[in-house]
């Protein structure tokens, strides 16, 4: 009963909190499951990982973000979250391709058709089943980040940040149908609640068709 499930949102958004309780969750049922991040959970992902956020010598150009994000992608839709689907498991994950249509493209200012074709190709078109954004101020999603240190994604200022959020919303609305878009702003055991409510959903409609 395979099922492809991604969580997106701003810095502070609380998805690591919310993609571990779901994973949790599944494994208390016997649900096959994995859990993986983006950009990383590759050997390729997770040394472009270092390098995407936290370069400090070296220049990343937004292009480059966009094809360096792209190859971390196509490597784990090669190696992890295809042969997962195709085993029956429900594959989570921690950012995917909407990540680069917001950063790359409403944060960076990247030609979001081109950003699309090029996901398209890492992916080869796989899409996820439900996208769960976890929105939130940039305000709070940073006052929740304080003391740690800052990415080179984190340490881009305000207006930045807007865009993300502001992009997210937008994305989200051209495909109602896929995103579930949750107040990150509420308590943690409702967000799992609303989350779980949504995945039960849809993997009953799944064992019954
Ligand atoms: P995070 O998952 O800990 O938030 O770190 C990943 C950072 O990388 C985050 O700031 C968003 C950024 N990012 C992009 O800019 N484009 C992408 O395609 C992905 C997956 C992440």
């Amino acid at each position: 009963m395979s099922l492809f499930i991604t969580f997106e949102g701003g810095e502070g958004s609380g998805k690591s909190v919310q993609t571990e309780a779901l994973y949790r969750k599944l494994c208390r049922r016997d649900i096959p499951a994995i859990l993986i991040r983006e950009p990383g959970s590759t050997p390729l992902g997770e040394k472009l990982t270092r390098l995407l956020k936290w370069a400090r010598a070296t220049n990343i150009s937004p292009v480059g973000e966009l094809m360096l994000f792209n190859a971390s992608r196509a490597q784990l839709v090669t190696d992890v979250i295809s042969p997962a689907l195709k085993s029956g498991k429900v594959v989570i994950c921690d950012r995917y391709a909407d990540s680069t249509v917001v950063y790359q493209g409403y944060g960076r200012g990247l030609d979001i058709g081109d950003i699309k074709s090029i996901n398209s190709m890492a992916t080869g078109g796989l899409k996820p089943d439900l996208t769960v954004l976890l929105d939130i101020s940039v305000e709070e999603g940073f006052a929740r980040k304080s003391g740690q240190e800052y990415d080179r994604f984190e340490k881009e200022d305000k207006a930045f940040h807007q865009k993300i959020r502001k992009g997210y919303l937008k994305l989200s609305k051209e495909e109602p149908e896929r995103w579930l878009i949750i107040d990150a702003s509420l308590p943690k055991e409702k967000i799992e609640k609303i989350v779980w409510q949504k995945v039960s959903g849809l993997l009953s409609k799944r064992a019954g068709r």
